[in-house]
This record gives C-alpha cells, structure tokens and sequence, in this order.
C-alpha cells in the first residue's frame, strides 16, 4: 500500500526583519507535525518559504541602499532582489540551524512561482472573476492591506502605528463576493476546515459581514510580479504569497494543513479557498490557526525592541530545548505571555529535571553491571505505554500538541514515581533477579519514551537511542514495530550517558 501522504506548510514570513521567536513558533510547531508523521511512515511534504515581494521589503531595501549598492547604482527592483536574497538566505540558515526538516523551502521571487502567478491570473481572469475598478481606500503597508475606518484609531493603523495611506487608484478586483455562499457552505460541510472552532466562527462572521470584492493589484509599483498583460500594475502581495502553496509543487496540491497564527486567517480561510474554488483548484483539508503570544506583557515589536532571536536562546539551551521550550510554553491554539524566565524555568523543570534526569538515572543504574533483559514482571508498564501512545498519537493526528506534551510529561512523571518508589539500584545487590527485571522495564519504556519525543527534541532522542544500542536499527523498522513492547533484548552492557540538557549556569 502507498504510504500515506501528508502536506504541511507555514506562513511564508515577510523578509523586512529577521525571524523572531513568534515565527520559530510556528515554524517549529509545523516541524514537530512533520517529523511525527514521518515517524508514521506517512510520505510527508514540508514547505516553508519568504514572502518576498512586499512593498514593506522594498522600503527596508531602501533603507539600506548605500549597504547593498556598495559602490555600484542599483534600480529598484535591484535592490530590492539583493535585498531579498540576503534576506531570504537569513532565514533559511535560522530553520537551517533550528532543525526544521522543511523538504522545500519557497521564494516568491523565484522564476517557477512567478510563472505559476501568472497562470493562476489568466485562469481567474477566464472565469471572470477578475475586474477593474476604481479604489479610494486606506492602505497599511504593515498590514499590505486596505483597512476600514473601523480598523484604525484617528487614522493611525493600531498594529503597525503607522498612518494608513490614502490610496486612489484603478485596480484589479477580485470577485469574492461571488464565493460568499460557497465558502460557508465548505465550512459548515467541512468542521475540519477552520481550526480552532473559535477561528471558525470569527472567519463566518467575517465572510457574512466582510466579503466584499477586493483588490489584487496596485499601480506603479517598483517591485513585485506584473500583472500579466497590464505591466502598468503589480499582483497584490497576498493574492501572489498565497499562491506559494500551490506553486512549490503543484502536482502535491492540496495542502493537508496550513499552520498559521490568527493574526492572517482572514487571507488563509476566505480570501485563499475563493480564489482556489475560482482557479478550479482543491482547497486545504485544514487551516490551523494558532493564537499570539506576548514577550513579558507586551506585542512583539522590533519598535519596542523586545524582540528576542531564536538562534540566542539556541545558544542558551541548545536547539533541541528552544524548540521544546517554546512550544511548550504557549498552550497550542491560544494566546499566552511567555518570557526568558519561563523558559529557563520549563528549560529546568522538563528537560533538565524531567527528560534529561530520567535518561541518566536509567543509564547509570544500567551501567553498573551487564543487563540480561527480562519481561516476565512486566508489571503496569506495557500497558501504561500503550495507553501513551495512543493518546500522543491522537492529539498529534488531531493537532493538539500541547495534549501530546501532556502525555509525555506523563510518562516521565510515572517513570520518576516508579524509581523512587522502588529504589531499584538497592535491589542490584539484594535481588539480582529482581533488579533484572526492574531495569529491563525502565531501558525499554526509555526507549518508547525517546520515541514518542522523536519529533520535539530529536536530537536528545537520537542520543537516547544510540545509548540504547537500538537507533539505527529501528529506524527502518516503522511505528508500528517500535510501538512493540521487548524491543530491547538479550545480553547488553549500557554506558552512561553525558547529560543531554546541562544545567543554567547562575550568571545568565
Ligand atoms: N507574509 C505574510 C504571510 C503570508 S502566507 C501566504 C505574513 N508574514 S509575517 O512575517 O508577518 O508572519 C506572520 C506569522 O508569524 C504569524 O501568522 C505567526 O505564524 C507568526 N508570528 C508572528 N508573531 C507572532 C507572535 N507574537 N505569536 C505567535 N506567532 C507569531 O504575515
């Protein structure tokens, strides 16, 4: 039988800044999604990539002019490529350095999307659902979108706050209203669709209140893919970055779950499946939106200057533990506060203290003499696996990832209890036998516990499982196989293992 196929994506994130740890959020959130259906044996589809033709790229390409033309006169649209190559290459070196086991990664600016724009436009514009139309609206380039009225306070937009601009032009449009009904109708059919529920009902109503037609290109614009035909006009950057989905392969299309946060549902569950269902395209089986967390209280904001780089706290915990620490800090879907103390605290408590603590106090017990293993005391242990597993891989399936964080702090917590319970380093010297069996259950619910935390912190579980003797070896073996219980077998001598998530120093 095929293996079963499964497409992810993030947001394509703008490339006027370097990421931060709200974007290495989702990133590494789609990255644990990805590697546990990998684990699955499913045949996965990973894309991350840099919305790259943004008006706000360009006017930090301005910005920074002297740097980049050093010497030589760029144009524009110059500049601004060498700019978001830079850029872009940033980025992929941060996901690069964070672990993310993306299989592609898409530039918008790239000629084979490009291309597919451009086809995409003639099929919307053959089914006539592209017009042109004279605008007067209020334009946030922080945003790249026309604001209402309502959206602003005394015209300032309250997100970038910045002044919304007052555009007049001729513009393309696109025909949203026309998919009102059959976008509510998709996701009444489809519960799936929209994720969380409560996104699902901020994006109903805004399709019943909000769905106007709207404009998908803009004139005179230095940068950006040309409207095919009318060079006079630049694609909107949302009806072009969208497309990157579609574009890095279309043969894959659809995607089974767009990751995003809240902040661009709007573009991800209206705007997107309308122009799909106009293209004549299939729309994603799932659009995830997950909320917004703060830095101590306050937004995220270069301005505010609290933004903090993933690759510094890589320094600090390691990358293994920058992803685990984020994601487990922001309970996945809703909005939280997090801050460096949290999550040198969650550092501390789960890694150092829970995963970490757990791997060496089997290991060195282990050590101590060879280890004939021995089930026949299974006691609660294969049962207690069985039940992890199954739920780990129900929340996973169904994207709740911190329900499956839940579990596996649970298996950790059972496994501490058992050996402080037990004291099974006493029963080496008093009975032998019995200390068999006792380590024997600990190194191989190890084992199943450096599995199940394969995709959050894989390489803390691939060291885990070299000290094992068992990771090449099962790798091949698929999930199935390595949900066995008595994996670990025969006659072994164990080593120590060096701590995997060393301990803060006092001066942080
Ligand atoms: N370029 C568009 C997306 C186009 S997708 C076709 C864009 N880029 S962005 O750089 O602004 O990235 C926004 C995304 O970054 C959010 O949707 C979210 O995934 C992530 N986050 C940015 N700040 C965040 C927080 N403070 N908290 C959680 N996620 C955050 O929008």
């Amino acid at each position: 039988m095929a293996n079963k196929k499964f497409f992810i994506t993030t947001p394509i994130y703008y490339v006027n800044g370097l990421p931060h740890i709200g974007h290495a959020y989702t990133t590494a959130a789609a990255d644990v999604l990805a590697r546990y259906h990998r684990l699955k044996g499913d045949d996965v589809f990973f894309l991350v990539g840099t919305d790259e033709n943004a008006q706000k790229n360009v006017e930090s390409a301005l910005k920074k002019r002297k740097e980049l033309e050093d010497g030589e006169k760029l144009t524009t649209r110059e500049l601004a490529q060498k700019y978001v190559d830079l850029m872009s290459a940033k980025w992929q070196e941060t996901w690069d350095e964070l672990n993310i086991s993306n299989d592609d990664f898409m530039r918008t600016s790239a000629p084979r999307h490009i291309k597919y724009v451009e086809d995409f436009w003639a099929k919307v514009l053959a089914k006539g659902d592209i017009y042109k139309n004279t605008y007067q609206g209020l334009y946030c380039t922080g945003c790249e979108e026309y604001k209402n009225e309502s959206d602003l306070v005394d015209g300032v937009c309250p997100l970038h706050k910045r002044k919304a601009e007052v555009l007049s032009e001729e513009n393309y449009f696109f025909k949203l209203s026309k998919y009102r009904d059959a976008l509510l109708k998709h996701i009444e059919k489809n519960p799936d669709f929209i994720q969380p529920e409560t996104r699902r009902n901020e994006v109903v109503s805004f399709i019943k209140d909000f769905a106007k037609d709207f404009s998908i290109s803009r004139k005179s614009l230095e940068w950006g893919i040309p409207v095919p035909g009318d060079p006079s006009q630049t694609i909107y950057v949302w009806f072009d970055a969208l497309l990157n989905y579609a574009s890095a392969k279309p043969d894959r299309w659809p995607a089974d779950v767009h990751l995003v946060g809240k902040d661009i549902i709007k573009f991800h569950c209206a705007y997107w499946p309308a122009m799909l269902m106009s293209a004549g395209l299939h729309l994603p089986k799932t659009v995830f939106a997950h909320g917004f967390f703060t830095i101590s209280g306050e937004k995220i904001s270069k301005t505010l200057g609290n933004t903090i780089d993933p690759l510094d706290l890589a320094k600090k915990y390691g990358v293994d533990a920058t992803r685990y620490v984020l994601l487990a800090e922001v309970p996945f879907g809703q909005d939280a506060d997090v801050s460096l103390e949290k999550f040198d605290a969650r550092y501390e408590s789960d890694l150092v203290n829970g995963l970490g603590n757990l791997a060496s106090r089997i290991l060195t017990m282990a050590s101590k003499q060879p280890v004939t293993f021995d089930y026949s005391n299974d006691g609660a242990f294969k049962a207690s696996f069985k039940k992890y597993w199954a739920e780990y891989q129900e929340a996973l399936d169904s994207l709740k990832i911190s329900d499956a964080l839940h579990t596996l702090s649970a298996a950790i917590k059972f496994l501490d209890q058992y050996i402080n319970e037990n004291q099974p380093w006493k029963l080496a010297k008093e009975d032998p036998a019995k200390f068999q069996q006792s380590i024997s259950m600990l190194l191989e619910s190890l084992r199943h516990v450096a599995w199940l935390y394969m995709p959050l912190v894989p390489e803390a579980s691939e060291k885990i499982l070299v000290s094992l003797g068992v990771y090449d070896g099962e790798r091949a073996l698929g999930i199935k196989k390595i949900q066995n219980w008595g994996n670990l077998s025969g006659m072994v001598e164990f080593k120590k293992i060096e701590p995997l998530f060393p301990r803060l120093t006092t001066s942080k």
